[in-house]
């Protein structure tokens, strides 16, 4: 699986970094850190609750 993020529309909410950690880095700032990144095998569930944590829906799975 593999997660898009369209970073520049990220308003700040933190929602994803708080559900999971792990996978959702924020920058110094408070935005997400990441444009796009490849889940690890056992993470798919985590990386599915975190994007649907987004307000904004700025966090995409690209494939299952
Ligand atoms: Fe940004 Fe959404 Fe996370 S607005 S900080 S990607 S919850």
């Amino acid at each position: 699986m593999r997660i898009r993020v369209d970073s520049e529309a990220c308003a700040g909410h933190a929602r994803c970094n708080q559900v999971a950690p792990g996978l959702y880095e924020l920058d110094d700032n408070g935005y997400i850190a990441t444009s796009g990144f490849t889940v690890g095998p056992g993470q798919e569930q985590l990386a599915m609750r975190g994007a649907r944590a987004c307000p904004e829906r700025v966090i995409h799975i690209v494939d299952e």
